[in-house]
Parts: C-alpha cells; structure tokens; sequence
C-alpha cells in the first residue's frame, strides 16, 4: 500500500506536468521587465524616471562640493577634504586604496606594481610624486576617471573616495617626512625601530 502511494507522490514532486488553471501558472505572471514597453503609463515605457528632485539616500543632506570635489562658480577643485579626520578615515582609505587603487599605484602609491610595469599604453605614474593638487582633484579623478583609469565611483562612496584621498595625502607625507614632522611624543618610539 506505501508503495502505491509512493508512485504519485514521486510523480509530483518531479514537476507536475500539467498546468491546471491558477496554480503552475506563477512563471507567467504579469510583471514589467527592463526596457520593455509597457501601456499602462502614458508613455509607454516600463522603467520610470524618478520624480523630478528625486536624491538618492546616500546623497541626502551632502552638497554639490561634498559630491563633485569641486567648488561652485568656477569649478575649480575644492581644497581641502570637506571631512572630518579621524585616524579610523584614514584606516578605511587605507583599506580602499589597498583594494582599488595598489594594483596600479603601488601599495606605497609609488607607482611600483605589477601591473604597472605590465602596463605597455601608459603606466600608473606616482601618487607621491603629483604636483601640489588640491584634495578635490583626487576625488575628481576616482570620481570620473582620468585619461587610461576608469572611475571609481561605483566602487566606493562618497565618503570611501574623500576617505582614499585623506590615505593618498598621508602616503606622500610617510614618503617625504623627517623625524621632526612626527610628533615629539612618537620619536622614541621610532627611532627604537630604527628609520630607513
Ligand atoms: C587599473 C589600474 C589603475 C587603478 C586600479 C587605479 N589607477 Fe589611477 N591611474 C592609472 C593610470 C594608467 C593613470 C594615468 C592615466 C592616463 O594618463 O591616461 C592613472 C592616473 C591617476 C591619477 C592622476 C595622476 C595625474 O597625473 O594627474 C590619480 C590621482 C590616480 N590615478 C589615483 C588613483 C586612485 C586614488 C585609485 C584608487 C581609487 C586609482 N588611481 C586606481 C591606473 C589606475
């Protein structure tokens, strides 16, 4: 007898071959599909334009200066980084930069990468070495790319991109810097580790 109830059962299980009415019909529902037309808005086009001064979440509250690296009128670069900094910034660019930006650049920003020397049309110069740009054009560059290197702006945020420039900054300090640029009580301590 268990095995008689088995047979259907199985059978069942494997997909039911027929399509009664209203149920196995779900795959065929109707639903709006991207680029597809569809006459139930006047237009005739499924995707929908957001409503007109539609700000995605993560811009809320963040200005044209905070968003593009550059300042109003002119368009000219903003300066200085429009965050505040704390050491945890600094250590989160610097986990962007190892991610996105060492392949090419250099863990160091040095330019010194593999891929660098593999890279026969243009090789990723030195971040430590540019001439004295403001903060806003690092953020321009990952934001809409920059000649051979795409941008960056659909891997990092805002925040990670203004964040990445504040680790750019420190590299080209960590290069350059003297004793006498770190702070009295941190000498010790590194003249201990003994200094390159
Ligand atoms: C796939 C390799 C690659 C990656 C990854 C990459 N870059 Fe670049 N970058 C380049 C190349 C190549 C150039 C030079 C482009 C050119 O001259 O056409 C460049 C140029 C730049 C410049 C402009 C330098 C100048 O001369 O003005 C900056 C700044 C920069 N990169 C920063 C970054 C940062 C920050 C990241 C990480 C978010 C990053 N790059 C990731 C390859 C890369």
């Amino acid at each position: 007898m268990r095995r008689l109830l088995l047979v259907p059962l199985a059978w069942m299980l494997a997909g039911c071959p027929v399509d009664f009415q209203g149920w196995g019909g779900m795959k065929q529902q109707p639903k709006a599909l991207p680029y597809r037309e569809n006459t139930f808005f006047a237009d005739e086009r499924a995707m929908r334009q957001p409503p007109a001064g539609t700000v995605p979440r993560d811009r809320r509250g963040k200005d044209r200066f905070f968003l593009t690296g550059r300042d109003t009128p002119d368009g000219g670069y903003v300066e200085t980084i429009p965050l505040t900094l704390t050491t945890e910034r600094v250590e989160s660019g610097q986990r962007s930069f190892d991610i996105y930006c060492a392949t090419c650049h250099g863990v160091l920003g040095d330019g010194v990468a593999q891929v660098a020397r593999n890279m026969g049309l243009r090789e990723p110069p030195s971040l430590v070495d540019l001439p004295a740009y403001p903060d806003g054009y690092y953020y321009d560059v990952m934001t809409q790319g920059y000649g051979l290197m795409p941008s960056y702006a659909d891997k990092l945020t805002p925040e990670q991109r203004w964040a990445v420039v504040a680790y750019v900054r420190a590299l080209q300090a960590s290069q350059r810097a003297r004793l006498e640029d770190v702070p009295p009580e941190a000498r010790p301590q590194l003249e201990k580790e003994g200094t390159p």
